[in-house]
């Protein structure tokens, strides 16, 4: 299984990048703004021009050339010119992708020490931050099983190059971003382990693991205390699986932070998803085993906010079951009694998600919480609605989820609200218990909103559908194929900016 911690040093350098010592020095231009180049002519022997008068590079996002640089007091060893695409079209978000892309072509030409030239536009702490995030996004290693064939190439040293004015504000940014990078890369391994290794036991464990090394509270509820607490929901999902459910909790009480608001985190942590007695089919079912990267999104967004400092206090509940078939399982029909006293009758057990998350949601709300984020890949309904790209964005009140989706959008995990209107929650009355545990496929998304609503004891509370986004399917320049970390930055940046959220909602 990977081991923790994967990244290099990255050094915050200023002065002039042609004296860099680097394998690679990277430098960026707008389409057809090719100005700043001029300083390379006679380190590149003129290259640049000349792929810049032929058309070779034109400064398209995500373009990118390369060139051995020589002459005196040149130090690195090639340049490569990066693409920003339109000016007017720059955004915090684009400096991440562009970072992320042209580490990760460093890393396929087995390039090790970059130095990434952070200048004109991209200088400020923000574009700072994200260059940083994308740089440590590149160094992400799966955790390979392979014995053989298997590229272990990493990348050494990934410096950032900043003007002379603006190095102690870029040396917090490039701490945030490199934190928070780490995190995402710890999260995306996890999601990557198969099912047999990550099972509900080894997954508690490994939270908490992570979360007592960046000097986090945890605690992990087994399965007698579960029941102790009436946890139906979450015991109900587990029945059909040889490693009983866990419930782990997290707390970051950072001494001197206000008793109030106290953001609770819940993510969804299904090991291994087969739907139980309403089993999913085969093809695509070996994807299942990211059915817990909600979960894992919370405990490493946890990590990075004791790391960083986070102001406030939050608490992270991440309810974790393995969803199986077996003599033992749930069957479609049964009545489950949740924590919170209410009933549920299931008539497919393959919606599980919002099963534990329910009684998550309820034990974090009973644990003080007073506002609620969940985060889960909770229905294929989503990636119907908004396709691979958005998370689904649900909540109430409106305030609060506009608060979460601007959050969101400075952190880069893109999401859209959708509506909770009453009329949908006809579709989960059920005959003998107080609501269904799903309302059909019109809607699917909205109704499973709507299900973990019921849980949430009125308090302003948003929920994150990531089924669509958790995982990516293609090869992007910026996001190889698989676990994307989806949500966790969104989770960073809403506990450092409370004052935002806590005043009305
Ligand atoms: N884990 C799945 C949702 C999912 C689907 C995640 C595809 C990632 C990719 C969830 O537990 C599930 O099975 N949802 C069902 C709900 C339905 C039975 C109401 C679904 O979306 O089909
Ligand atoms: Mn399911
Ligand atoms: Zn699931």
């Amino acid at each position: 299984m990977s081991s923790a911690r994967q990244s290099k040093p990255m050094d915050v350098i200023t002065g002039d990048p042609r004296t860099v010592d680097a394998d690679l020095v990277i430098v960026t231009s707008f389409e057809v703004q090719t100005s700043p180049l001029a300083a390379w002519a006679s380190a590149t022997n003129a290259e640049v021009d000349r792929a810049i008068a032929s058309k070779e590079f034109t400064g398209k996002l995500y373009e990118t050339f390369l060139t051995p640089l020589a002459g005196s007091g040149v130090r690195a060893a090639r340049l490569a010119v990066m693409g920003l695409g339109q000016q007017g079209d720059f955004t915090v978000d684009r400096a991440r992708r562009v970072a992320s892309a042209i580490a990760h072509i460093a890393r396929q030409k087995k390039i090790a020490r970059i130095a990434f030239s952070a200048d004109g536009q991209l200088d400020s702490p923000d574009m700072i931050q994200a260059i940083a995030e994308g740089l440590t996004l590149a160094e992400f290693e799966s955790g390979s099983y392979k014995t053989s064939e298997h590229d272990t190439f990493e990348l050494e040293k990934l410096d950032i190059i900043v003007p002379d004015g603006s190095r102690d504000a870029a040396v917090q940014a490039v701490r945030r971003g490199r934190v928070i990078g780490e995190q995402c890369n710890i999260a995306r391994a996890l999601d990557n382990e198969p099912g047999n290794a990550l099972t509900p036991s080894v997954f508690a464990e490994r939270l908490a693991e992570i979360a007592l090394g960046s000097g986090l509270t945890v605690e992990v509820l087994d399965h007698e205390e579960l029941e102790r607490l009436g946890m139906g929901m979450l015991l109900g999902v587990g029945r059909g699986s040889a490693d009983p459910p866990r419930l782990v909790v997290i707390r970051h009480e950072p001494p001197g932070a206000p008793k109030a608001p106290v953001l609770g985190l819940v993510g969804k942590g299904i090991t291994f998803d087969t739907g139980g007695i309403s089993i999913k089919p085969a093809a695509d079912m070996d994807r299942m085993k990211d059915d817990m990267a909600g979960g894992a999104a919370v405990a490493c967004a946890m990590c990075a906010m004791a790391e960083l400092g986070a102001p406030i206090r939050v608490i992270g509940v991440i309810p974790i079951a393995e969803n199986m078939p077996g003599g033992r399982a749930l069957r479609p029909g049964d009545v489950l009694t949740s924590a919170s006293g209410k009933t549920v009758e299931v008539i497919n057990t393959d919606a599980e998600g919002r099963l534990i998350l329910g009684d998550a949601l309820w034990y974090a709300q009973k644990m003080g919480a007073t506002h609620l984020v969940d985060i889960a890949t909770l229905t294929g309904a989503i990636s119907v609605a908004l396709g691979k790209i958005t998370s689904g964005l649900f909540g109430t009140p409106a305030a609060f989820v506009e608060h979460v989706r601007q959050a969101a959008e400075r952190a880069g995990d893109r999401c859209w609200p959708l509506p909770l209107f009453e009329e949908y929650k006809d579709q989960l009355r059920s005959e003998i218990a107080d609501m269904l545990n799903t309302g059909g496929r019109n809607g699917g998304a909205i109704t499973a909103a709507l299900f973990l609503r019921e849980f949430t004891g009125g308090l302003p509370w948003v929920h994150m559908d990531i089924a669509g986004t958790a995982w990516a399917e293609e090869n992007k320049p910026f996001m190889p194929k698989g676990p994307t970390g989806v949500g966790l930055r969104t989770l960073v940046e809403l506990a450092f900016t409370s004052q935002t959220w806590n005043r009305g909602t």
